[in-house]
């Protein structure tokens, strides 16, 4: 990915302009060692979380980039129906109400989209790698 700068300890996934204001867009997995992420623009501020639903571990997304409800004010795991806040990641309505997504720290450095580089942890499939 030609946006994709790296460092030692963050990663860049994209410029905020990249992401229409009100929208989301879904990241693959960071080195592709850990869960994807996606992001959610509300104006200049960002908020990101993985890609895994907390009631039965779904990834969120209908389509690409397809996390919001219709009125875009809600985060839709579309497995089950669960709802959840934009800027908290709670669950405020499905089957996992009261749980929440997963916050990944986000740092816009001069319009560049930052998350640490170990963002959404590691997948089942590399726990024991060294
Ligand atoms: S897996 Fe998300 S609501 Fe069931």
């Amino acid at each position: 990915m030609e946006d994709d700068v790296k460092h030692d300890h963050v990663h860049t996934l994209c410029r905020i302009e990249d992401i229409p204001d009100g929208a989301a867009r879904g990241f693959a997995p960071i080195d592709g060692r850990h869960r994807a992420i996606f992001a959610v623009r509300r104006g200049q501020r960002v908020f990101a979380y993985v890609n895994r639903c907390p009631h039965a571990g779904a990834e969120l997304e209908y389509a690409q980039d397809q996390f919001l409800s219709a009125d875009g004010r809600r985060i839709i795991c579309f497995a089950h129906n669960a709802q959840f806040e934009v800027e908290t990641g709670r669950c405020v309505a499905g089957p996992c109400l009261g749980q929440a997504l997963e916050a990944v720290a986000v740092a816009l450095v001069d319009g560049a989209i930052t998350v640490p580089r170990d963002a959404g942890g590691q997948t089942d499939l590399f726990v024991g790698r060294t």
